[in-house]
């Protein structure tokens, strides 16, 4: 029996999906961060359940030609880059494995799985970063969370964030500390400052900041939102929130101006945008561009066809898609996002769209006798809604493109529709997220010619 505590020499021979090593001792798996398949290690057990344990790395006694030093130095705290130790090429070949093996194990579906489309540069590309601030020995800290915790890093340098960002935020936390503005205190309630969002625009040098605060008010807010856009004129928009709750969601109800506009503007495949503070929007600009040229391909559009943009955000796929359409229907359940998407279809003097706020899996009952020819659909990770697939089954749409952030749910969603006439052609992996184990994917299916 594997007990917590022993030591053992181990060879690797699997990951988990978020990058961990897989041992087995006597059949049993353990699971060691920062080990790669096919390596060798002296392990020490540090936990064991029923199934599965988990170990620690003590001694590496044969690495993988794979492995790459980890140039951040808080990758063993951090949680964010869990696949900083593999090399780039030993990254994409991952996500396509666990593309294809998701796929196959959860979704009963085989099918052709292209190469994960990486970045030439796969550093410094997140446009948002939402980053906590806390209390340390009485100091104020801010950064990341420290792997399955909600204790903060103090972040001295970041190497997914845009480099700009990191030095808002330092910024940020000096001003707070010069003007005693103290931060949030997670386990007693008390304290102001909960988190900075900083959004950067790619095509364009905005930048927003929100100020999350427990407190209604923001203290001194003129003084900091004069310090802030002072030293950086590229920040067009200072927005503070009010987010009192315990809880785990960055924003609260309530959020105010307090400085420019709610929007940065930014640009994908020559359509603009107004993104709000609120709104959702890719955090990889690079990769955004050649997910949507991918979706638009296997759309195959002629111009003639009815086209559905289903969890829209702002429009940014359909509205992409819409020169090659005849009619863009969109819908989002946050109406912000549905009037960031209105808008941008004007400022793009896109006419022939209809953009519905409200649940996709109510309002696409609207949208029934519409003879729609293709779905975009790219719901949140927990994937689409049962009703909502139903309906798109009975509306026997000859064309999806389904584009995922989650493998596992994405699995769950094609078998559904793999059962109800639908085939699935290809997926192809798009590396939005390096250095981490989030995948990306967009999925071409059509309907089968026997259920037109
Ligand atoms: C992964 S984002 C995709 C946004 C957009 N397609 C893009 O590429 O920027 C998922 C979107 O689904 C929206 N959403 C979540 N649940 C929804 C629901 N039940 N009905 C409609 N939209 C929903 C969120 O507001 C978010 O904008």
């Amino acid at each position: 029996m594997i007990e917590k505590n022993e030591y053992y020499s181990v060879e690797f021979v699997d990951m988990t999906h978020d990058g961990m090593g897989v041992c087995k001792i006597d059949g049993f798996p353990i699971f060691v961060a920062n080990a790669l398949k096919g390596e060798k290690a002296e392990i020490k057990i540090v936990k064991v359940n029923a199934s599965f344990g988990f170990g620690r790395l003590v001694e590496m006694i044969h690495k993988s030609p794979f492995r790459k030093e980890p140039i951040c130095d808080h990758f063993s705290e951090c949680g964010g880059c869990n696949l900083m130790h593999m090399n780039y090429q030993m990254q994409l070949d991952f996500k396509k494995h666990r593309t294809k093996e998701t796929l196959r194990k959860l979704g009963k579906i085989d099918t052709k799985v292209n190469e994960t489309l990486g970045m030439l540069n796969p550093y410094y590309y997140r446009n948002k970063a939402v980053i906590p601030f806390g209390e340390e020995n009485g100091k104020m800290i801010s950064g990341l969370y420290k792997s399955r915790t909600h204790d903060i890093i103090d972040m001295k340098k970041c190497y997914i964030i845009p480099k700009i960002t990191t030095d808002i935020v330092k910024f940020m936390k000096n001003v707070f500390e010069e003007l005693n503005i103290p931060a949030y205190n997670e386990t007693i309630g008390t304290g102001v400052v909960r988190c900075l969002v900083v959004r950067n625009s790619y095509k364009f040098d905005d930048i927003s900041v929100t100020i999350v605060t427990l407190t209604p008010k923001l203290p001194k807010k003129d003084i900091i939102v004069k310090k802030l856009v002072s030293r950086y004129k590229k920040v067009v928009s200072v927005v503070h929130n009010f987010n009192p709750d315990n809880t785990n969601i960055i924003m609260g109800k309530k959020s105010k101006v307090i400085y420019g506009e709610d929007f940065i503007r930014d640009e994908i495949n020559g359509v603009f945008f107004k993104i709000s503070h609120r709104s959702f929007y890719q955090v990889n600009p690079i990769q955004t561009e050649a997910l949507y040229s991918k979706a638009i391909e296997y759309a195959d559009l002629t111009t003639d066809e009815v086209i559905i943009d289903a969890y829209c955000g702002i429009g940014t796929i359909g509205l992409t898609a819409a020169k090659y359409a005849k009619t863009l229907l969109g819908v989002d359940i946050v109406k912000q996002a549905i009037s960031d998407a209105t808008e941008n279809a004007k400022n793009n003097g896109i006419s022939n769209f209809k953009f519905v706020a409200g649940k996709a899996e109510d309002v696409i009952l609207q949208w029934k006798n519409y003879n729609v020819d293709v779905l975009f659909v790219d719901p949140p990770r927990k994937g689409c809604d049962k009703k909502f697939l139903k309906t798109v089954i009975e509306m026997k749409i000859p064309k999806i493109v389904y584009i995922s952030c989650n493998v596992s749910t994405l699995a769950r969603d094609l078998n559904y529709l793999q059962a109800n006439g639908y085939q699935v052609l290809e997926v192809t992996p798009f590396d939005m997220f390096p250095q981490t184990s989030h995948i990306e994917t967009v999925t071409k299916l059509r309907l089968k010619k026997q259920e037109l």
